[in-house]
């Protein structure tokens, strides 16, 4: 585990001391949709996976400080490799990554010579530089309608993801046995009885959760298309089935609106925090803007062997943002 911050900030200002070193060190900083408020709102750009991945790609600054989990800012690394890419809490790692160790994922491949690998993004640079072409979950549909029909493909590491694709593409892909911890954890027991409290309300769901939660959905798609659909969708109340902290964005757009978080057993939102991205806080950014650590480093042999299945990602995604997402509405 990660050591708490043991220095007495408290008698700093850290959004103004983020900011000085923001311009000192000529800092962007990036930010996905799971950070808490206070990160979301001092960010740069709050994004998802492949809209974060293209602003690393092409950023001016000297200093990437990646608000989000560790498979975001290895890529951020991957992609801009001349830059310092900082990460608050190293431990910031995802349920998916740790399901997919690279030699058992070798060895996954090697069993089926004659598939290709279609990997989601959350997954270590290891098993990105064993992958053929890198997936987010807004890239995925277009992505994969440009994959023959006879082609084989395994699909790791997240079978809810990779078993929704099936059901929607008439796929049979190979299907690695991830999962993610977070979208596992709600229950359809409690959100059958919220859609009773809310009748009429819409449910929009990640991909990343399981059928039995997915079939009540009114759309399905990624942290961005969610937020596309909160903006649209023509009633008052949503239910959102992901991590609750990306309700922050849609509160700010639509206040008049009414969003819930889909519930877990409990009947409770609160166990789908996700873990890993509640580690960073403001104290852990204003440290490693100060430092510049903790710094994401990676042997170039690695990084060069992950870049051509990002790269084939972001050829073959360009364009999608806002249209090729998982959406059923
Ligand atoms: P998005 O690409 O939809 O933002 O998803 C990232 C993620 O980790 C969801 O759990
Ligand atoms: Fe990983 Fe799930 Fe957290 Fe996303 S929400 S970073 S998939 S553990």
């Amino acid at each position: 585990m990660t050591a708490p911050v043991r220095e007495n900030l408290s008698g700093l200002d850290l959004r103004a001391e983020i900011e000085r070193l923001r311009k000192e060190r000529n800092a962007v900083i990036l930010a996905h949709y799971y950070q808490k408020p206070e990160i979301q709102d001092l960010a740069d750009f709050v994004g998802d996976s492949l809209e974060l991945s293209r602003k690393a790609a092409d950023t001016d600054a000297d200093v990437i400080a990646f608000c989000g989990v560790k498979f975001m800012a290895e890529t951020a690394k991957i992609l801009s490799p001349q830059k310092t890419v900082i990460l608050p809490d190293m431990d910031a790692g995802c349920s998916l990554e740790d399901s997919c160790p690279p030699e058992q994922f070798k060895r996954f491949r090697e069993a089926h010579p004659d598939h290709i690998a279609l990997t989601y993004i959350n997954c270590s640079a290891a098993v990105k530089a064993l992958s053929d072409i890198i997936v987010t979950s807004s890239s995925a549909e277009t992505i994969i309608s440009q994959i023959p029909e006879s082609q084989k493909i395994i699909f790791g590491p997240d079978r809810h993801l990779g078993g929704y694709l099936n059901r929607k593409f008439g796929r049979d892909m190979l299907l690695w046995p991830g999962v993610c911890i977070v979208h596992e954890a709600f229950s359809e027991t409690e959100l059958i009885k919220l859609k009773a409290q809310h009748p009429g309300a819409p449910v929009a769901a990640h991909p990343e959760c399981p059928p039995h939660i997915v079939d009540h959905a009114d759309y399905v798609g990624s942290t961005s298309g969610i937020l596309q659909f909160a903006k649209s969708f023509p009633g008052d109340t949503l239910i959102v089935a992901t991590e609750p902290h990306i309700i922050h964005q849609m509160e700010l757009a639509l206040p008049e609106k009414h969003f819930i978080g889909a519930p877990g057993a409990d009947g409770n939102c609160n166990c789908n925090i996700c873990p890993y991205m509640a580690l960073n806080t403001m104290e852990k950014l204003y440290i490693a803007l100060r430092d510049l650590a903790p710094r994401i480093e990676m042997e170039e042999g690695l990084r060069l062997a992950a870049r051509q299945s990002l790269d084939r990602m972001l050829d073959m995604a360009s364009g999608t943002v806002g249209k090729g997402d998982l959406g059923r509405a």
